[in-house]
């Protein structure tokens, strides 16, 4: 039996838009042949940056964008990036393939990048091989108004203007990739660089710390203690406290990972929606250490890396994070959305790993082609939350189980618009049986209902080059009205999108 009961008249906690964020990296295809091609390119571009992606990106209403990296973030020196292209130095991505990085994508690009996609930038700064100096500058030349050395040399780069810069990240996963280092050594210099990471002007940063991997509560508990607790002199010291987990089949000594985007069974399907469910555990044992020191929520649960994680398309660079996107990925993408929605309260950022040919893409690419992955219609489906205040909703949903795994067949969430439309998003993981749902709704008399679906006919579906339309949402029309609320049909393997007045 599956019923879901909500209650419109209890929401209060806005959806941060910001859930519904994007992460791209200097990896693989991403930034290069994903958003940059070149003011030279045939592809069709604007000022180099591909028009057929930020004419899609647009749809999905990007509200926030998370560049350099990830691991290259760590590694990126900004000044390389800034000026002539021509005369722009090279460097070797080591982390992504050893290959040769010309910098044609920099600041400049990066901030025109988030004009163009109408987005917020949200900038990961340099800890683990950068100086305190650096970090200090590359604030100062974006952001500050006035006169100094790096607003001079903004200005001769034809930037007159400083830019709006909210969020900045203080390194990436500096447990690991961002200098190995333990949490206590992270929290000092943390505290150290956040400081010089100056706000100029009208400018506020946003800072973000690096967070726990997985369930590295340690991590949490360390950071939280040292630098997010209101207990500290003028603290916290910081507004946002990041968190990291990608849903794989086994991640192997190499960082790489094993599994099929496309090629798996029954089991294999489960298996990553099982553990897609654990972002449920990690952000309610993350966020009650976090309520520890924190008890005002004061900072954000900014879970700035998250998605699933395959081994690489056949062929492809094994470094480059190339993978298919099924039907599978976007009961991923809807499941964890609901969790975010449903923990608004907390997690007031999300980027998905990564926007365009990387890991849990949005979009492929090949050559001037592009398509868009059952992940992007999620995204779509979803954008409805945006801002929306956050309904709580309570699901009891039928088990699905297979291969030793029991995972909810049902996920939701739900919110209401400034218009008083509800929003109530669910996916259905049973990949055999279409289930019947019962939704008692509260707070509203519901006379309405508009919906659409997305589904497969099996469970590997996905969009390819030759056939782009395999997935992509329909009107659905399995849902009624009923004297208390709806019942709906949800198909096996679905998503849905209702909104309801
Ligand atoms: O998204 C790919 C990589 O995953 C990022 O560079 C890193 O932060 C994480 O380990």
């Amino acid at each position: 039996m599956n019923e879901i009961t909500l209650d419109v008249k209890i929401a209060k906690t806005t959806i941060d838009r910001n859930i519904y964020g994007h992460f791209s990296e200097h990896l693989g295809r991403c930034i290069y042949e994903g958003f940059w091609v070149g003011e030279e390119s045939p592809i069709p571009n604007v000022r180099g940056i591909r028009k057929d992606v930020v004419a899609a990106l647009r749809k999905i209403k990007v509200p926030v964008l998370r560049w350099p990296g990830g691991c290259f973030a760590d590694e990126y020196h900004w000044m390389d990036g800034i000026g002539p292209r021509a005369q722009r130095p090279t460097m070797i991505n080591t982390h992504w393939g050893g290959v040769v990085e010309n910098n044609h994508f920099g600041t400049h690009e990066f901030m025109e990048l988030c004009d163009q996609l109408g987005c917020e930038p949200y900038i990961c700064g340099n800890v683990g091989s950068g100086t305190v100096q650096e970090m200090s500058q590359w604030v100062e030349y974006v952001t500050f108004d006035g006169k100094s050395p790096m607003t001079d040399l903004r200005k001769a780069n034809g930037q007159d203007d400083p830019w709006k810069l909210k969020y900045f990240g203080v390194g990436n996963e500096n447990w690991g990739c961002g200098g190995r280092m333990r949490p206590e050594y992270y929290a000092d210099l943390y505290r150290r660089y956040g400081l010089y990471a100056r706000d100029y002007g009208e400018n506020r940063l946003y800072r973000i710390a690096c967070g726990a991997r997985n369930d590295d509560y340690h991590w949490t508990e360390v950071m939280m203690e040292m630098a997010g607790s209101d207990k500290l002199l003028g603290g916290p010291y910081m507004d946002g406290l990041a968190l990291h987990y990608y849903t794989s089949v086994k991640r192997l000594p190499d960082g790489s990972r094993e599994g099929s985007a496309t090629d798996f069974d029954e089991a294999g399907w489960i298996e990553i929606i099982a553990k897609a469910h654990v972002m449920d555990e990690l952000v309610r044992k993350h966020g009650t250490i976090m309520d520890k020191y924190d008890p005002e929520k004061k900072v954000a649960m900014i879970v700035d890396e998250w998605g699933t994680w395959y081994a690489v398309e056949p062929g492809t660079h094994p470094r480059f994070l190339y993978q298919q996107n099924t039907m599978r990925d976007a009961i991923v993408a809807a499941l964890t959305l609901d969790i975010f929605n449903n923990h608004a309260d907390r997690v007031r950022m999300a980027n998905i790993a990564q926007t365009v040919n990387v890991l849990q893409a949005m979009i492929l690419t090949d050559q001037e082609k592009m398509l868009l992955t059952p992940s992007y219609h999620v995204f779509e489906m979803y954008a409805a939350h945006q801002d929306a205040t956050q309904v709580p909703i309570d699901v009891q949903s039928d088990h699905y189980e297979h291969a030793g795994y029991r995972v909810p067949a049902i996920s939701a969430s739900a919110s209401v618009g400034d218009d008083g439309r509800l929003h109530l998003t669910l996916s259905n993981a049973n990949p055999n049986k279409d289930l019947s749902v019962m939704v008692f709704v509260r707070g509203l008399k519901a006379s309405t209902i508009e919906g659409r679906v997305l589904r497969g006919d099996s469970m590997n579906a996905h969009n390819t080059f030759a056939q782009p339309d395999a997935v992509n949402p329909a009107p659905f029309t399995g849902a009624t009205l009923t004297h208390d609320g709806l019942n709906l049909t949800m198909p096996k393997m679905s998503v849905v999108a209702l909104d309801v007045m």
